[in-house]
């Protein structure tokens, strides 16, 4: 086999073995319920291969009528927390004003929460987990809601473990949160738009959103 088609089977076995979480429950899990649904994206590439996948979802999830509203961490203005607790102590709010009173809202109001992202460093973006640390401020409105959730990420990389970081992060953050899990996709050996649009991972994507 030369380098090129050893490279091609490589990522086309690595695609194969993707696990697509619970998606196939998500008949039985939500019937007909038309949800409010809060897609958070990590990525500063608008056309980029994560905010395929969450263009992907969103319009399958319209087409079943749910609502949607969209988060782009990387186009927000956002600061990290800085665990100065101002939110549990005195007027028991976060120093910053910026785009987490927006978002909030819509967390707290949701059904779902859909976490999109790039692979850095085999976790989630910076950016991503920005807005998740600053969960932080509101755990006591979002613990135990009957939330659920769902990951959709890309990667580079194409091995076994590629996300394996990532999912446990994300299933531990479920695990606080007491929100269940609806499903996983994990594109991995997509470094770049051109390579995903190649695989079946947007078609997933949509199927994902339009199966809730
Ligand atoms: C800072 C940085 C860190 C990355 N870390 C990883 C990594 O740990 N593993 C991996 O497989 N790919 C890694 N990548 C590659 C991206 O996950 C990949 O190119 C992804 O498709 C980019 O998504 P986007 O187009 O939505 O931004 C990294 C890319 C960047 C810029």
């Amino acid at each position: 086999m030369n380098r090129r088609n050893f490279i091609k089977n490589t990522l086309i076995t690595a695609a194969g073995a993707v696990v697509v979480g619970s998606a196939l429950a998500n008949t039985k899990i939500f019937g007909d319920k038309k949800m409010k649904i809060l897609v958070i994206t990590g990525s500063p590439h608008k056309k980029g291969t994560s905010a395929l996948l969450a263009d992907e979802f969103i319009k399958g999830a319209q087409e079943k009528g749910h609502e949607v509203f969209r988060f782009d961490a990387a186009f927000e203005e956002l600061h990290p927390c800085i665990v100065c607790e101002s939110c549990k102590t005195g007027e028991k709010r976060c120093i910053y004003k910026d785009a987490m009173e927006k978002l909030n809202p819509k967390l707290f109001d949701t059904d779902m929460v859909v976490f999109v992202t790039p692979l850095y460093y085999f976790g989630f973006s910076s950016q991503i987990k920005m807005v998740i640390d600053r969960f932080h401020a509101n755990n006591h409105k979002i613990i135990n809601t009957d939330k659920k959730a769902m990951l959709l990420a890309t990667s580079a990389g194409a091995n076994g473990w590629t996300m394996e970081g990532l999912v446990v992060n994300y299933k531990n953050i479920l695990r606080f949160l007491g929100w269940k899990n609806a499903g996983t996709l994990l594109a991995t050996g997509c470094p770049v738009r051109e390579v995903i649009e190649k695989t079946d991972f947007p078609k997933k994507a949509y199927e994902l959103g339009k199966n809730l």
